[in-house]
């Protein structure tokens, strides 16, 4: 969605593009509609080859890596989460030497990674959630150990999540010991690693940020989750829960988001883009970086895009500025001795 957003939105007199796609099976499809193709019925986990040979239309070429990649001048990943936002497509295009949009093979990875984000963040003195970071092999070997664990340091109700992944997939807030036990499996599916923090009872705010060296930050954003916490039903499935632009927060407080977005941008070395997350405590008003996404929802109605355009940046600009934002990073790598 947010790839054929942006298409819908490029200045199409300023840039010619060219679409690739790549499906769940780690094929990448180039030439015919790749968008079609991606989007096609039975495009579910794992089923993406099956759907292909069905779906493909026949002037749709299936690669391992499309001769179009060497054409091109500049790459606009549009890929959420692991094997898009995580550092993994970006350490291919340094190899082809292709400018992208976007965080870098180590912003992108650090910022992916939630338990090394949180580490660094903190060793910047910038506010996050107290966490445990729990191995899956713990959680096999003997749960009810990682359970006294979790009981000894933290209060219920807590959150466990996987330390890389997104939409909230595998995250699981457990009110008890039984749920716990259910939430720790249930995390470790998606991850080796799995982090566990004590629930804040906290609004959403969201603060985009755009630059290189010198990153600017927008109005924060509120989200308002339909459900107990902003889950992947909330996110995706029932289309009730709220944007609030700009966030009905004090303004001291959104001056102190603003500032700490900034701040975690530089600290996890991103570049480009990046929306970074906070939680704010109902109850004392603290304000915590809880993660940042370096590929966000890029619709022209997800909370990123929204942003600016309340800040005065308006989408198919911001897509120019963003190119403007790889292009100049390439330069600057250019000019590297070796
Ligand atoms: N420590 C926490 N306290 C309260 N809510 C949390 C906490 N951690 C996560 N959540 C809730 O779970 C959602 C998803 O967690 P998040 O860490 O953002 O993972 P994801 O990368 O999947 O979005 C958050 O938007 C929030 O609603
Ligand atoms: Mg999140």
């Amino acid at each position: 969605m947010s790839a054929r957003s942006v298409l819908a939105a490029i200045d199409k007199n300023k840039y010619d593009v060219t679409l690739i796609g790549i499906t769940r099976a780690g094929r990448w499809l180039a030439g015919g509609d790749p968008l079609m193709a991606l989007t096609a019925p039975g495009q579910e986990p794992g089923s993406a080859s099956a759907a292909l040979e069905v779906h493909v239309a026949s002037s749709t070429s299936v690669q391992h890596l499309p001769e179009e990649l060497g054409a091109l001048d500049v790459v606009f990943p549009l890929l959420h989460g692991p094997y898009g936002e995580d550092g993994t497509v970006q350490g291919l295009l340094e190899l082809a030497d292709l400018p992208y949009v976007g965080s870098g093979v180590l912003g992108s990875a650090l910022a992916m990674d939630k338990d090394i984000a949180k580490r660094l963040l903190r060793a910047e003195g910038i506010p996050v959630v107290d966490w445990d970071l729990v191995r899956r092999a713990e959680i096999v070997a003997d749960l009810e150990a990682v359970v006294a664990r979790v009981e000894a340091r933290f209060a219920y109700p807590v959150f466990t999540k996987p330390a890389n992944l997104g939409s909230s997939v595998g995250v699981v807030k457990a009110h008890d010991r039984a749920e716990l036990t259910v939430a720790l499996r249930e995390s470790a599916q998606y991850d080796r690693r799995v982090l566990v923090e004590p629930g804040v009872d906290a609004r959403e705010i969201e603060v985009s940020v755009l630059g290189n060296d010198d990153p600017v930050a927008s109005v924060p954003g509120e989200i308002v989750p339909s459900r107990e916490f902003y889950d992947y039903a909330a996110k995706y499935l029932d289309d009730a829960s709220g944007l609030l632009i700009p966030a009905p927060i004090a303004a001291e407080t959104a001056e102190t988001a603003r500032t700490l977005a900034v701040k975690a941008f530089r600290a996890l070395e991103c570049a480009g883009l990046a929306r970074v997350d906070f939680l704010l405590d109902r109850g004392n008003g603290n304000l915590f970086v809880n993660e940042i996404n370096t590929i966000p929802g890029f619709t022209a109605i997800s909370m990123y895009p929204k942003l600016w355009a309340a800040s005065g940046l308006e989408y198919s600009e911001l897509i120019d500025r963003l190119i403007a934002l790889a292009l100049e990073r390439q330069a600057e790598k250019n000019g590297n001795a070796l």
